[in-house]
């Protein structure tokens, strides 16, 4: 029987550092991030560097860091991506980094990637905005870019500035270390990991070192491992077959799940006239794997539906709440604000709407499709 192995998926996303500690071959950016952590108030911040260097992967981690978690839509991080940076959607997140943070750190992030793509009116805007009279208490707005030399020095001094190295002599203990971690993350061996330098090219034309080329050298690299591996006969030979992380323990489970009542065939005694018979056995195998993974996508779905609820009755409360304040405020200057609040939670009333519709829609097609594969997977197994 030959063995199949789960495809090498984006090594990049898989081994991006998670944490602040994570980050390798900046030490003194951490070091002084750290720092800041010990009494944060709000800014404006600028990570600059060539690419590949850890400056998205840096600002998620320091995100995460502060209390705003980027993988949760409501968790107070949100993002303007690289060409996105417009007049309108700076305003439009500005407007939200005015409202309540919904998490409890009361921290929110904002993450302005590839920054130096700014149109004069965008940059007078962030001028505005980053005056310190002007940020609310507990904000954060983290600029990336490739391309500090782009970037109006009047605006860059309202912020802190951090420049990633890129320079091989001196991330190379670094890359050494990213290579390693990879080879034993994929292959489960810490030995016969290659020479981080042998592996490729892991250099621009302007002689930076990029952590994501040491991913695609590696995605190579790891392809023709496997091959070699696959080749071999499975005969009883450990070997560790890497599975995303959530598939892993959803099929453990129903690998487990199926044993519990699996049962044997019992003969039962025959007692006074009646015969002895056996029990029939009940027969149970374990979910196929399209049955779980199509299982995990409706929970997600399903989940992801359970925090918008949640999200709305929150809106229409804090909704309700500004409504009697903006009947009873009698400053207009404080009217002014409320209105103001009113128009952006109204806003994110209606896309949120939007969302959950589009969420509802995949959750009806996941359950039909896992009835589909349920049905086929039981004629499969009585036909
Ligand atoms: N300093 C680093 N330490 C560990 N991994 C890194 C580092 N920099 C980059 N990487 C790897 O490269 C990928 C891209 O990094 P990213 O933070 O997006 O770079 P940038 O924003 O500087 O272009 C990450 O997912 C990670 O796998
Ligand atoms: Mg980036």
């Amino acid at each position: 029987m030959s063995i199949e192995l789960a495809p090498i998926v984006d090594l990049d996303e898989k081994y991006r550092p998670v944490t602040l500690g994570d980050v390798l071959g900046q030490d003194a950016i951490i070091e002084e991030l750290q720092e800041w952590l010990e009494s944060p108030t709000s800014t404006g911040m600028f990570l600059e560097g060539p690419t590949g260097t850890g400056k998205t992967s840096t600002a998620l981690a320091l995100a995460r860091a502060i209390g705003c978690d980027p993988d949760d839509i409501w968790g107070g991080f949100t993002c303007i991506p690289s060409g996105e940076q417009t007049a309108d959607q700076v305003r439009t997140q500005l407007d939200h980094l005015r409202v309540c943070a919904s998490n409890s750190s009361g921290w929110k992030v904002l993450l302005v990637e590839e920054a130096d793509r700014m149109s004069e009116q965008v940059g007078t805007i962030w001028l505005n905005a980053l005056e310190k009279r002007n940020m609310p208490p507990r904000r954060l707005v983290i600029f990336t870019t490739n391309y500090p030399e782009k970037i109006k020095t009047r605006l860059a001094d309202r912020c802190k500035r951090f420049m990633f190295d890129a320079n091989p002599a001196s991330v190379k203990e670094a890359a050494d270390a990213y290579v390693r971690k990879i080879w034993c993350g994929e292959t489960g061996q810490s030995k016969n990991a290659p020479d981080y330098e042998a592996i490729g090219d892991l250099t621009d034309s302007d002689g930076n070192l990029s952590f994501r080329r040491i991913c695609t050298h590696m995605e190579r690299i790891l392809k023709k491992w496997r091959q070699e591996m696959a080749k071999h006969e499975y005969d009883g030979m450990p070997m560790i077959i890497p599975f995303s992380q959530g598939l892993k323990p959803a099929l453990a489970k129903a690998a487990k799940d199926a044993k519990a009542v699996k049962t044997v065939q019992k003969p039962v005694q025959a007692k006074d006239d009646k015969p002895a018979r056996s029990e029939p056995a009940r027969t149970h195998v374990a979910d196929s794997r399209e049955v779980v993974l199509q299982k995990i996508e409706v929970d997600r779905y399903d989940d992801e539906l359970a925090k918008m609820g949640t999200r709305f009755f929150e809106i229409e409360a804090a909704i309700a709440k500004i409504k009697s304040a903006i009947k009873n405020s009698k400053n207009k200057e404080q009217t002014a604000k409320l209105k103001l609040q009113l128009k952006t939670l109204q806003q994110e009333d209606a896309d949120l709407e939007e969302q959950a519709n589009l969420v509802d829609e995949n959750l009806v097609k996941a359950e039909a499709k896992l009835a589909r594969l349920i049905k086929s997977q039981s004629k499969t197994r009585n036909g």
